[in-house]
């Protein structure tokens, strides 16, 4: 099977000072790969080197080192290309067009005959919630609007691989559980998608896999559940109707306990522990169970443990 997209010890210098005689190394060895139909993130803080990685994705950037492929030939390669979309960061349009205007336009440049253009457009407005004001000109879009409007030009030649950076950003909380859901339908209908955020709660939720990138390098990459497994486990029970003897009793087999109200406390077992002893316990001493819950790490406790 090709590969949608290969990341080969990617590095990047920038010209820094006054005199743009230094080297700012922007990105530095970075690697990864894409499968077929995966939500990928590449997630950092600000000048992590998000945006450089995908620039040279692209090919709107070239590599100081390294190489990528995207579906096997280089970045810029006319094959490759039409069959990538890409959401810039900022996107900026003319905005004089209404959306309907504008995406045409686009088809028009993707090579699409004169004659679908107008229905491609309306149809990939409809996908991103625009239909209904596909005709209103850009200039009364707010930012939101304008972030899918972005996102209807990254999917208006019906991309294999789809490139966004920072798609959730300007969006207010329902904006991104459409952006989210838009982005499970791509996956399901056989997409593949790479997307950037320091949102770390977006990438958990629709992301097969994520690189996580500090100061231009990959700090830590991998499934999110084996990123976050064999840290911090244990869980965390809460109980109620408890004697003081059976408080007594539960405390010997927790590693903490902490009381809320009368009679009601909550137990943090030790990390190895399995809860269901302990729940077990609890009925045994005449307690009630309220809950339990794991505490597994997320992908916040391993972003700021990588990037601070
Ligand atoms: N054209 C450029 N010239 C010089 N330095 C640059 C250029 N583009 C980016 N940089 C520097 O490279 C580093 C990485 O920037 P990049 O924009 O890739 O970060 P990012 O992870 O996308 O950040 P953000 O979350 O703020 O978008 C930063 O230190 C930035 O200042
Ligand atoms: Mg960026």
């Amino acid at each position: 099977m090709s590969s949608v997209l290969q990341v080969e010890r990617l590095t990047k210098d920038f010209a820094a000072g006054a005199l743009g005689r230094r080297r700012h190394r922007a990105l530095d060895a970075v690697s990864f790969d894409l499968t077929r139909g995966e939500v990928f993130g590449l997630l950092g803080p600000n000048g992590a080197g998000k945006t450089t990685t995908l620039k040279l994705i692209i090919g709107l950037l070239r590599p100081t080192s390294g190489r990528v492929l995207v579906f096997d030939r280089a970045p810029g390669d006319r094959a490759g290309r039409a069959a990538l979309g890409f959401l810039p960061e900022h996107p900026t349009f003319y905005d004089h067009l209404s959306a309907e205007e504008l995406l045409a336009y686009f088809a028009g440049l993707c090579g699409m005959a004169a004659g679908d253009r107008s229905r491609r457009a309306a149809a990939v407005l409809d996908e991103v919630g625009l239909g209904a004001d596909r005709r209103r000109p850009l200039r009364q879009y707010s930012k939101g609007m304008l972030q899918r409007v972005g996102l209807a030009q990254a999917l208006i030649n019906e991309p294999s691989l789809v490139i966004l950076d920072e798609p959730m950003s300007g969006l207010d909380p329902i904006g991104r559980r459409e952006v989210r859901e838009l982005i499970l339908r791509l996956r399901d209908a056989g997409r593949t998608v790479l997307f950037s955020s320091h949102i770390l709660s977006d990438a958990e939720a629709l992301c097969s896999r994520v690189v996580i990138l500090a100061k231009g390098r990959a700090v830590a990459a991998g499934a999110i559940g084996d990123l976050t497994a064999g840290r911090a486990g244990g869980w965390e029970i809460v109980a109620s109707d408890l004697s003081p003897a059976g408080v007594a009793a539960l405390q010997l087999l927790a590693a903490r306990a902490t009381r809320i109200a009368h009679g009601r406390y909550s137990f943090e077992l030790r990390e190895a522990d399995r809860p269901e002893p302990f729940i077990a316990a609890v009925a045994a001493h005449g307690g009630a169970l309220v809950s339990a819950a794991p505490l597994r790490a997320t992908l916040e406790d391993v972003f700021v443990e990588h990037v601070s």
